[in-house]
């Protein structure tokens, strides 16, 4: 079987952060964002992965020759010389989706994390013998999604509405999805997208389904969502009862700690952490709802909570980082600062105070 994901977009709302890798490679919980996503593809009997791409693609390449060794699995990239939203790049590599045994594909977003119950949507697809199946979740805040409106009894969907300007309900596209072969004969090699130009003329022709998706969904491709995805993904860990969290006097609730970090006397780690590897953790420090990244280190008595560290990055004695502070690569934040909600680029060093949530050190928003 066959999947691929669609990995385009410069990642601008994740940034300090893409600013040294592209989002599906940025850790979330120590692992690679895609590797998450290629790991449940291959447990259901997925052996080649597609990456759909328009940036960085050498970054990737090195990334793809790690994972097929370490995986073994195969991992190719389809590059586009102009980016072809979420419908075009499948055109691209329409012959290598198609298997002589016809089975259908999987196709995903590559920002969302979840439970992937992939085994019983493909046991769904064959049931409903439609020609695409889409996971959705339900949500507080439809309008930023693609909200679907569906028959709750068959899980047909009747309109499929892309970020819809006013309500038409609560459950959205979760961005994972299986489709037929059939679905390649409705896309064209250009710009376009599956959620505005596909999925509704499937439905309108009856032939689209949705399962919707137990247990937890995020997307993570801003930090606040990051970190809310981080609490929902840790939370699942513990109730799976993963031996993947941290034990021990130091640790509060879900705590996830790379086997070769250093934590000094005195610490308090959670909830809702995950240090990534060759941190070193200094005496006295306060960590909770927070990442950090490969090689941080955390000068003693810091506390750093609701915020993400980059890799490399130093956080000086009895600092306080602090409210969805976002660090880049590198950057060092001097003894006894404070830094409130601020965004700081790769890099930098930080030697004075910043209280106010929405100081941003360099206009890093764009919309997308
Ligand atoms: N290769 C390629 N080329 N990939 C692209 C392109 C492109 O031109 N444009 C977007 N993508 C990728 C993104 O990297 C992401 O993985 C996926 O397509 C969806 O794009 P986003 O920009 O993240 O869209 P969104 O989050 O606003 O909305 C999508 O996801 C929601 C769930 O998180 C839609 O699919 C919604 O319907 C859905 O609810
Ligand atoms: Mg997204």
């Amino acid at each position: 079987m066959k999947a691929l994901i669609l990995v385009g977009g410069y990642g601008t709302r994740l940034r300090p952060l893409t600013l040294s890798k592209p989002k599906p490679l940025v850790e979330f919980a120590n692992k690679p964002i895609l590797l998450h996503q290629i790991e449940a593809l291959q447990a259901v009997g997925v052996n080649e992965v597609i990456l759909a791409i328009n940036y960085q693609p050498q970054v990737m390449q090195s990334f793809l020759e790690e994972f097929e060794m370490k995986l073994g699995i195969k991992i190719t990239c389809s590059q586009e010389t102009e980016p072809l939203g979420t419908a075009g790049p499948l055109a691209l590599v329409k012959d290598k989706l198609i298997e002589e045994t016809g089975e259908p594909f999987f196709v995903f977003n590559s920002d969302i994390i979840c439970e992937y119950p992939l085994r019983e949507m493909i046991e769904f697809h064959k049931a409903h013998g439609g020609e695409a199946s889409i996971l959705v979740t339900k949500v507080d805040e439809p309008s930023k999604y693609g909200v679907v409106v569906l028959d709750e009894e068959t899980g047909k969907v009747k309109k499929f509405v892309e970020k819809p300007a006013s309500f038409v309900g609560n459950k959205i596209n979760a961005g994972i999805y299986l489709l037929n072969t059939s679905v390649l004969d409705r896309i064209q090699p250009r710009p376009m997208s599956i959620e505005r130009e596909v999925f509704p003329s499937i439905a309108e022709d009856g032939r689209l389904y949705t399962m919707v998706l137990t247990g937890f969904w995020m997307d993570i491709g801003q930090p606040k969502d990051y970190l809310i995805g981080l609490r929902l993904y840790l939370d699942h860990l513990r109730r799976n009862s993963s031996s993947e969290l941290a034990v021990g006097p130091k640790i509060i609730g879900n705590v996830l700690i790379d086997d070769s970090v250093k934590i000094g006397e005195g610490c308090m780690i959670g909830p809702d952490v995950a240090i990534g590897p060759g941190c070193i953790i200094e005496s006295g420090v306060r960590l909770s709802l927070c990442t950090l990244m490969k090689g941080v280190r955390v000068k003693s008595s810091a506390h750093v909570s609701g915020s993400i560290i980059g890799w490399h990055s130093t956080i000086g004695q009895s600092a306080h980082v602090r409210s969805m502070a976002v660090l880049g690569e590198d950057v060092y934040v001097s003894d006894t600062m404070f830094l409130n909600g601020v965004v700081v680029l790769p890099h930098k060093e930080i030697a004075s105070h910043f209280v106010k949530p929405e100081i941003i050190m360099a206009c890093l928003f764009a919309s997308n």
